[in-house]
């Protein structure tokens, strides 16, 4: 309708200066090469609902691997990435965002959860491949037909009735990874699944289709939710309709209860670790032999995994003990390390000791007083620094005569060793 029209070219006019720019340069560019060019997907999604998003997803009816060559010189991007058997291509920008570039095309899956097989096609046909109707919206960016919105699937109703639905029945056995995407989508935007949406999920996880998929792209969604605010309403989703125990194989005590204001604070890492904190090492080790976590995420998890197993073993009052395991710890997996329970009070207390000390001596001080090169130099620096933990030393001048003090012992045990026989 003209009142929606008007409405939606208000929204445009309302993004941020850089954005408008770019669509005018897409459709300057697209309109030279003679071709129609169309927002879709999530960034119409957002813009009806006058929401932040900066991922331009657009489709070409036309060659979409040299609309991406020319917007490549057009429009500063940092790296140009063309898939030329699937007709697309990404352009990616310095500060992270991105704009991809689609021709129509078809795409068939050969079983579920393949790479698709492409062939040229209709807009129309292009929007029926896609997860949700609120994602399978256009909108014309050519001159003539400038915000015109193309909703063959009834995209705008279901924006309006704030229901996830999908496009075919089908949907979630082609991509089972969508079953991620519709509880994301659901919680972000406070939507509801539709019937046939929602009960299709519990029918495609009892076929087992999360057999078909890979690791990585489950991983992959499941890292995209990590990043959401409301990350935690969707995990407690996750496990509500069965997800994780169909993936996983096993019914973990996932952990999202966090209040949502402290959640929202944390980075990534505290997030996954924090939702792993119920689950015993062997569930931990299962779980990330299921997925394919970037290298980090996985070095710190085993970490993590290392000295939660360490610190069961461990005489928590023992402070020598206890600063073995944790000097060099990250505050991070520190703090995550404390939020259990049974660590809470022996870790707080450590931390504060440890935050205490203010050791000045160093090993090329030993050096220059004498001490020879060797263990001693270091057995020495951690006598010092137990001192401290321990609160026998608690100023600088006080390190400074148990320094002398060690010395000495150190020349009288050096007179012994170095005693000719
Ligand atoms: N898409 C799909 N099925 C998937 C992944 C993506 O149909 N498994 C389609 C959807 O139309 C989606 C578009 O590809 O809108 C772009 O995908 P993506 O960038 O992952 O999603 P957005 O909708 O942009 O969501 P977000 O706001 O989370 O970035």
């Amino acid at each position: 309708s003209i009142a929606r029209r008007e409405e939606i070219l208000r929204h445009i006019a309302g993004l941020p200066q850089y954005i408008q720019d770019d669509l005018a340069v897409i459709r300057e560019a697209a309109s030279e090469m003679g071709n129609q060019v169309y927002l879709v997907g999530g960034f119409v999604r957002d813009l009806l609902m006058n929401m932040p998003n900066n991922d331009l997803d657009i489709v070409v009816e036309g060659n979409g691997i040299e609309l991406g060559r020319i917007l490549s010189k057009k429009l500063t991007c940092d790296k140009l990435v063309l898939h030329a058997s699937f007709g697309t291509a990404s352009l990616i920008f310095c500060n992270g965002t991105h704009l991809d570039i689609a021709s129509t095309r078809r795409e068939d899956y050969d079983f579920p959860g393949a790479l698709p097989v492409v062939e040229e096609s209709t807009l129309r046909e292009d929007l029926l491949r896609r997860d949700f109707t609120i994602n399978a919206m256009a909108l014309c960016l050519n001159e003539d037909s400038f915000g015109d919105i193309i909703d063959y699937y009834g995209g705008f109703r279901d924006l309006q009735q704030k229901e996830i639905r999908f496009l075919h029945n089908l949907s979630f056995i082609d991509d089972p990874t969508r079953m991620l995407r519709a509880i994301k989508f659901a919680v972000r935007y406070e939507f509801k699944l539709a019937k046939v949406t929602a009960d299709a999920m519990p029918i495609a996880l009892k076929e087992d289709v999360f057999a078909k998929i890979s690791a990585e792209r489950f991983t992959e969604e499941l890292i995209l939710i990590y990043k959401e605010a409301k990350f935690q309403r969707m995990g407690r989703e996750l496990i509500r309709n069965g997800i994780f125990k169909a993936w996983f194989k096993a019914d973990y005590a996932w952990n999202f209860e966090e209040a949502e204001s402290v959640g929202e604070q944390r980075s990534l890492t505290e997030r996954w670790l924090i939702s792993l904190k119920n689950l015993d090492s062997n569930e931990i080790s299962a779980v990330l032999d299921r997925l394919t976590l970037p290298k980090s995420l996985k070095r710190i998890t085993l970490e993590y995994l290392r000295l939660k197993q360490a610190l069961k073993l461990e005489d928590l009052t023992d402070l020598k003990n206890l600063d073995e395991l944790l000097a060099g710890v990250p505050l991070l997996l520190f703090n995550i390390l404390g939020s259990d329970d049974a660590y809470t009070d022996p870790l707080k207390k450590y931390r504060l000791l440890r935050e205490g000390i203010q050791m000045k001596t160093t090993g090329k001080d030993l050096r220059q007083s004498g001490v020879r090169e060797g263990p001693e130099i270091g057995s020495i620096l951690k006598q010092i620094r137990l001192a401290w933990l321990e609160g026998k030393i608690r100023t600088p001048d006080e390190e400074k005569r148990y320094l002398e003090i060690l010395l000495e012992k150190n020349d009288r045990a050096d007179c012994i060793d170095n005693k000719p026989i």
